[in-house]
């Protein structure tokens, strides 16, 4: 039974009564050395050794959830913990909202449930593993140290989502957790499932876009898998996005502290050269957002979709804050969208049901333009006349309706030979990559920040912040 209580002292930390059921506790115990060797293999390099300030879960209470301390990495406790919810659960979405909720899975939901628990799973370790080298080059302890959370909770993200295939999916759920392991990022033949999962992150401009930008797909996802009918799921989800809230913090505070000090060196400079003063340019960040959101905006699926509307229809995932709905079926209504007909756009109204992956997207997209009007009001607060901007979502797309055109950032369709030759200007390029990494020197005194990004606003938890987040002398 899932309880408040947290039986913190056994091998696995769990709330879930672990201990009560002897077969799955065993079959855990089973593929924690594997998830350690995994952890060893493809987590964080060389950092093992380093006291981390981390936050550990301790408890599924909304106050006081998280203890902080110095912690190894290796020593992480990782565990299980799902939030207990004391009213009786029901479907919350579909033809049978308000039906009792599924405690078990039901036979005629298994592959698609087990398929969309796989296809988030997947997602956890993989960012663990685009983001391996990225300590080295931590623009402060207190950068480092908000890297390292954000792995160590990832890795906890993959247990939630093993328990769930362990405890509820038989040899199939336990083949698929192993598999789990066996998949890396951007290896060609054992690839991770989704495509923003397998782009490189060599660098911490894209660690902050990908925190802002691609987390925050996670987080959509997660709160839509919250309303799912089948209650472990559910409650699972529910207590990822209360850990999952501070990496989109990282990401999105990270990317205004790096707007901040480019305002500043753009100042500083005769010719308002942000380059010059060894910092990154404007251009050069917009190119990094419109990449980073437009893998992104991928991963919420196809803009018309099948599968979107049975998941909904059967209560296997619902809308983002479904409970806000007055109407929990959605089966009148359209959506109207634009698509590419005849070689030019028109618009075409779509069965809401089938538009779902479009509804969740635009939950999204208000979500990421609340950030950007967050980003100029420092520009403008900085006597910056530079903006930024999110690009349509038709631009550089590689899945859904828009993925076998092409379009300019403010959604134009253009033909494919436009594309390629403006690509430079409008995306992340090799050469851009090779400047990041050229200024991407490590600053590890306490307190101390990089040249091309401001410091926060305040530390974690109290701590000042030139507290020493990482212990890097032996
Ligand atoms: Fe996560
Ligand atoms: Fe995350």
């Amino acid at each position: 039974m899932v309880s408040n209580t947290v039986d913190l002292n056994a091998k696995i930390p769990n709330n879930v009564g672990l201990s009560d059921d002897v077969k799955l506790q065993r079959a855990l115990e089973k593929w924690l050395p594997s998830y350690l060797e995994w952890w060893n293999d493809m987590g964080p390099s060389d950092f093992a050794q380093k006291n981390v300030y981390l936050r550990t879960a301790v408890s599924v209470d909304n106050d006081g959830w998280a203890h902080y301390d110095y912690v190894k990495m290796p020593d992480y406790r990782w565990g299980i913990f799902l939030n207990p919810r004391q009213e009786e659960s029901l479907i919350r979405c579909g033809d049978d909202a308000g039906k009792a909720a599924w405690h078990e899975v039901p036979g005629e939901h298994r592959n698609a449930l087990r398929r969309i628990i796989v296809t988030q799973a997947d997602t956890e370790p993989a960012s663990v593993e685009q983001q391996r080298l990225l300590g080295h080059t931590a623009p402060s302890l207190y950068d480092m140290r908000n890297l390292f959370q954000v792995n160590v909770e990832e890795g906890r993200h993959l247990w939630a989502m093993v328990y769930l295939l362990h405890k509820y999916f038989g040899r199939d759920g336990r083949d698929e957790a192993d598999m789990l392991l066996e998949r890396r990022s951007g290896d060609p033949d054992k690839p991770r499932i989704l495509g923003a999962f397998n782009q490189p992150c060599d660098h911490w401009l894209s660690f902050f876009a990908f925190t802002m930008f691609t987390d925050r797909d996670g987080k959509y996802q997660l709160a839509a898998l919250a309303q799912s009918g089948f209650d472990p799921l559910a409650r699972t989800t529910e207590f990822m996005l209360t850990e999952e809230a501070h990496h989109l913090f990282v990401g999105e505070t990270g990317m205004d502290r790096i707007v901040k000090r480019s305002a500043e060196l753009q100042r500083l400079d005769p010719n308002g050269d942000v380059r010059n003063q060894g910092g990154i340019d404007f251009d050069l960040i917009q190119r990094t957002i419109n990449y980073w959101y437009t893998y992104s905006l991928d991963l919420f699926g196809g803009e018309i979709s099948s599968n979107a509307a049975d998941f909904f229809a059967t209560g296997l995932k619902g809308r983002y804050r479904e409970d806000k709905y007055e109407e929990h079926r959605a089966l009148g209504g359209t959506y109207r969208l634009p698509v590419v007909e005849d070689g030019r756009l028109s618009e075409r109204d779509v069965p809401m049901r089938n538009a779902m992956n479009e509804v969740l997207r635009d939950a999204y997209v208000h979500d990421c333009e609340r950030a950007l009007r967050k980003w100029n009001r420092t520009l403008e607060e900085a006597g910056s006349p530079t903006r930024l901007a999110l690009p349509s979502r038709r631009f550089h797309r590689h899945q859904g309706i828009y993925a076998d055109h092409a379009f300019d950032p403010t959604g134009n369709l253009i033909t494919k030979d436009q594309f390629e030759q403006r690509r430079h200007e409008w995306v992340l390029t090799p050469s851009d990559n090779d400047y990041l990494l050229s200024i991407m020197k490590a600053s590890h005194e306490p307190g101390k920040f990089a040249n091309w990004i401001a410091p926060p606003t305040r530390g974690i938890e109290g701590q000042p912040i030139d507290f020493e987040y990482v212990q890097l002398r032996d």
